[in-house]
């Protein structure tokens, strides 16, 4: 088996990804989740890592006078750990571009919608509200440009006629703890990796939405 990969993750709130991740690891499955940070201290998430026996740290963005000092704070803390890959999960921060570049090309982000359509937030109403025939979920590597890094892999599904934001909601969120464990996995397993001309799985470059899941 490959080496093990050290893994801290980023969290704000329910964690449902989080437990994906922590559901996904075994002996056959190379990523560790050392460390679990989040910048609130109600996040659940926090309680599934301390079940889990993962250690876990608050950062509050509420302490700090500006966003470079809180990343300053979170960077020193991820740094202790020593990852190969940090994982944005439900991470509601806006990182610096100090902190994306510190964590290049080891830095993953999952985004509720078939990127490059619907950066930023309220992805599911308007998919919705475009009359879309498809909708899902991407994870991609952090760049400085918000929602817009490399996309790793997308499960994607036909929204149903007459679906309502919420049976879509949970449709996504089911697709992202699908993709998130197997792109964390293919991290670990150094299949996946971020290269100049773009996201690569073994050795062979990806297409601009990544691979593709449909489900
Ligand atoms: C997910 O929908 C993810 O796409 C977005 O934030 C949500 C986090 O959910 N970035 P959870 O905390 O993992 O349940």
């Amino acid at each position: 088996m490959s080496a093990p990969c050290n893994v801290v993750v980023l969290i704000s709130g329910s964690g449902s990804n989080l437990q994906a991740l922590i559901d996904s690891l075994g002996e056959d499955n190379p990523a560790r989740i050392c460390a679990v940070i989040s910048n609130r201290p109600e996040a659940l998430g926090l309680q599934r890592a301390q079940a889990a026996g993962i250690a876990t740290h608050v950062v509050r963005h509420k302490d700090f006078t500006d966003r470079e000092a809180f990343d300053a704070a979170l960077m020193e803390i991820i740094d202790t750990h020593e990852p190969q890959l940090v994982v944005l999960a439900g991470f509601m921060r806006i990182l610096t571009s100090g902190f994306v570049r510190h964590y290049q090309s080891r830095l993953l982000n999952i985004h509720p919608s078939l990127l490059p359509k619907y950066k930023g937030l309220d992805t599911h109403r308007r998919a919705l509200e475009a009359g879309d025939r498809e909708h899902g979920c991407s994870v991609h590597f952090v760049t400085e440009e918000l929602d817009g890094g490399p996309v790793a892999i997308q499960a994607a599904f036909i929204i149903e006629p007459d679906e309502s934001i919420d049976a879509l909601t949970g449709r996504v969120h089911a697709a992202e703890h699908i993709i998130y464990p197997l792109a964390v996995r293919w991290f670990a397993e150094g299949r996946l990796r971020l290269a100049e001309q773009g996201a690569m799985l073994d050795d062979i470059p990806l297409p601009a939405t990544g691979h593709l899941l449909r489900i």
